[in-house]
């Protein structure tokens, strides 16, 4: 009888030799060489109703050593949740608000017409820090919410390989505009904040709701009115949470551990919702809202009937100076 290769050969005990030692090596450890993880299932479990479980590590960094962090979940669904849903349901409401407030109200007329004469509202370095801000924000405003709602909203729209792109270019925008963003809130702050100290006209101001909502009430105002002085500090004090909040974020774990970076993350998504909410009332106001407003941004010079209806002591003030119409 021929002998095969397979029978014959001296393969096969060396074969049954490989198996073999392969088998004991895939035995479980002793316990004593499984020195950094918890000893059993039971333990590990225990581990998981406190703190974070940790094993050991022999670098610096001690808070790689840990492995699991349960408090870390709670976190995550407040933000997911609590936070996302309430902040969506601020920005929709906004839009909604102002819609039917468009739909009520109508555009604010100048009421005694447009006199065709102008004075100047806003020097050019005013306009340039105005607009170094909004231009930022703009573009932080609509890539902070890509990051909160992108995944659902935009995602199934353009596709996930789109959707990478567009989020890995919005981060980088992200991170470098906030720069100009701080510097140009900073340069408004310095060159309006003695505009905006609050006084009894602006308390008058905003208790008859700056006459908004009654076609003909013109209460009167300085440079800015209670409602602006309202929105200059909501904007320096948003701009502080949310610079310090994004800086912590930008650079982990250089000033805080992990419970300060998680506080951080939930500082700037509340902060930013609502600073989105509020320019977004603001820009209604300086654009389709009012009529007259955005040449102050845009030309810098204002018809002399709006600032009459809108600012009348700063006009009186200005002509004072000499500083009237054109
Ligand atoms: C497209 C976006 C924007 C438009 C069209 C716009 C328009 C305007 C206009 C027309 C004014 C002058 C109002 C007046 O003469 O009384 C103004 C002022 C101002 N803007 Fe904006 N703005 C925009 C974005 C922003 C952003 C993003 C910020 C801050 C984050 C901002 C902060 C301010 C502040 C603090 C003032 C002075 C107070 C006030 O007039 O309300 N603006 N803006």
């Amino acid at each position: 009888m021929r002998r095969n290769f397979w029978t014959g050969s001296v393969l096969k005990p060396a074969l049954w030799a490989v198996f073999i030692l392969t088998m004991a090596l895939a035995a479980p450890m002793p316990a004593s060489a499984q020195q950094a993880a918890p000893a059993d299932e039971a333990a590990l479990l225990q581990q998981l109703q406190g703190g974070p479980v940790t094993g050991r590590v022999s670098i610096p960094d001690a808070k790689s050593a840990v492995l699991i962090q349960p408090q870390g979940r709670e976190w995550r669904d407040t933000l997911n949740g609590p936070v996302k849903s309430a902040g969506g349901w601020l920005l929709v409401l906004t839009v909604v608000g102002l819609a039917v407030f468009l739909a009520v109200r109508g555009r604010i007329k100048v009421e005694h017409g447009l006199s065709g004469r102008t004075m100047e509202r806003f020097s050019g370095t005013e306009r340039f820090a105005h607009w170094l801000t909004a231009i930022c924000f703009i573009v932080l405003g609509l890539s902070g919410l890509n990051l909160s709602f992108g995944r659902s909203l935009i995602m199934p729209l353009i596709g996930p390989e789109a959707f990478a792109s567009l989020t890995q270019f919005g981060k980088l925008a992200h991170n470098f505009l906030s720069f100009p963003f701080v510097l140009g809130v900073l340069l408004m702050a310095v060159l309006w904040i003695r505009h905006n100290i609050f006084n009894a006209v602006d308390i008058e101001w905003l208790r008859q709701g700056g006459g908004l909502l009654r076609k003909g009430v013109h209460p009167p105002a300085g440079k800015f009115n209670g409602g602006q002085k309202v929105l200059f500090w909501l904007v320096v004090l948003g701009t502080i949470a949310l610079a310090v909040s994004g800086y912590i974020l930008m650079f982990p774990f250089y000033v805080t551990d992990i419970a300060g970076m998680q506080t951080a993350q939930i500082v700037h998504a509340v902060a930013g919702m609502v600073m989105v909410a509020v320019i977004l009332g603001h820009i209604y106001i300086g654009t389709v809202g009012m009529e007259g407003a955005f040449d102050a941004m845009g030309s810098g010079q204002v018809d002399v009937n709006w600032a009459r209806e809108h600012h009348s002591l700063w006009v009186r003030d200005a002509q004072a100076r000499g500083g009237g119409d054109d």
